[in-house]
C-alpha cells in the first residue's frame, strides 16, 4: 500500500468501500474486506449509515472484529436528516454500534440536503471534543459550498470532501481540487471505477485502456484506479464484493503511469475547460 500525509495522519492511497453491502452476500462481503485488509493493506475503509439501513457499518464491524484498530481508518457518514441538533449524537452513537468501535476515524456529512452548516461543524466538534470521531468532513461538496462551509467558525477545521471522482468525471480539477488543497482540505475521490458497470466497462472494455493497461503490466480497472491517485495526492475508495474483482484492480496499481500514457488516456477523457456542477451519485 502507499499512503498519502494528511494533517499528521497517513492514509491510504486507495480503500475500500461498501455501497451496497449488506444487499447480498454478507460472508463473501466480510470475506473481501478481511483479505483487502490483511493482505492488501486496505485499511482504509469506507461506510455510511445509509447502506443498507445499517447493515454496510454491521458488516464492516464484523469484518475488523479483532483487528488492531490504531491500524484502520475508518471513514463514515450521517445523514442530512440526522445532520440536526438531537438526533446528531445519537446517529453517530448507533453506527460507532453497529461498527463495535468507540471512534470513528473520518465521519462526513454525506451530502449537504437542507442541513445547517455551522450547526453540523458545532456538532462535529463536539463528537471530536467527546472522542467520538478523530476528524469530520464533508461529502458531495462543491466550490460554492465549501466556501460556505469555511465562513462557519471552525468551519476550516474540515478535514476531508469526499467527491465523485474518475477517469470520466474528472470536472472537480478544474476549480474543486485546487481550492480543497490550497485549504489543506483531503480530498477523496468516489466511484473510481465509474459506479456501475456499462460505465465502467466503457472504459475498461475500450482498446485504449486495455493497450495502456496491458504495457503498463496492469489490468483495466487498475489503471483507472491508478489514474485516480496519479498525483498522489488524492485517495480513493472503490468497491467490491469478489476477492477476484479486488486482485484483478490492485494489480500493479501504484505503477506510476507514464506521461505519454497519460496524455493518450487525457485525449480520450479530456480534464475541463471550465467548471461543471460537481458530479454525484
Ligand atoms: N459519498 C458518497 O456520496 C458516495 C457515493 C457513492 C459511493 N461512495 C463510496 O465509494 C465507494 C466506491 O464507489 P461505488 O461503489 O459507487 O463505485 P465503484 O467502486 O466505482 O464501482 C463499484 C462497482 O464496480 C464493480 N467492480 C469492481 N471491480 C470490478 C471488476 N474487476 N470487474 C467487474 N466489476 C467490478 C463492483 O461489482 P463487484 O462487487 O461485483 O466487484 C461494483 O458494482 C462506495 O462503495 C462507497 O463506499 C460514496
Amino acid at each position: 500500500m502507499e499512503y498519502l500525509r494528511h494533517r499528521g495522519e497517513r492514509i491510504p492511497l486507495i480503500g475500500l468501500g461498501t455501497y451496497r453491502f449488506g444487499e447480498n452476500g454478507r460472508q463473501d462481503e466480510i470475506a473481501v474486506l478481511k483479505y483487502g485488509i490483511s493482505r492488501l493493506g486496505m485499511t482504509l475503509l469506507d461506510t455510511a449509515e445509509m447502506y443498507g439501513g445499517g447493515l454496510s457499518e454491521e458488516i464492516l464491524g464484523e469484518a475488523v472484529r479483532g483487528l488492531d484498530r490504531e491500524s484502520l481508518f475508518i471513514v463514515d457518514k450521517i445523514l442530512p436528516h440526522n445532520a440536526a441538533a438531537g438526533r446528531f449524537f445519537e446517529s453517530c452513537t448507533r453506527s460507532l454500534e453497529r461498527l463495535g468501535t468507540d471512534c470513528i476515524d473520518l465521519y462526513l456529512l454525506h451530502w449537504r440536503g437542507d442541513a445547517d452548516l455551522q450547526q453540523t461543524v458545532f456538532e462535529m466538534e463536539r463528537l471530536v471534543s467527546e472522542g467520538l470521531i478523530r476528524h469530520w468532513g464533508v461529502s458531495n461538496f462543491d466550490t460554492d459550498d465549501m466556501q460556505e462551509l469555511f465562513e462557519c467558525e471552525m468551519g476550516s477545521r474540515c478535514f476531508c470532501d469526499q467527491i465523485l471522482y474518475n477517469i470520466t468525471a474528472r470536472g472537480a480539477e478544474f476549480d474543486l481540487i485546487p481550492w480543497c488543497k490550497e485549504h489543506d482540505v483531503l480530498v477523496m475521490g468516489y466511484s473510481p471505477l465509474c459506479n456501475c458497470s456499462s460505465a465502467r466497462q466503457a472504459v475498461a472494455g475500450g482498446a485504449l485502456a486495455a493497450d495502456i493497461a496491458a504495457r503498463e503490466g496492469k489490468t483495466p480497472e487498475s489503471l483507472m484506479l491508478s489514474f485516480a491517485v496519479r498525483n498522489r495526492d488524492i485517495a480513493a475508495v472503490f468497491k467490491t464484493a469478489s476477492i477476484p474483482h479486488l486482485e484483478w484492480n490492485m494489480q500493479n496499481v501504484f505503477e506510476p503511469i507514464p506521461p505519454e500514457e497519460l496524455e493518450l488516456l487525457s485525449a480520450k477523457y479530456p480534464p475541463p475547460d471550465r467548471k461543471y456542477p460537481l458530479e454525484k451519485i
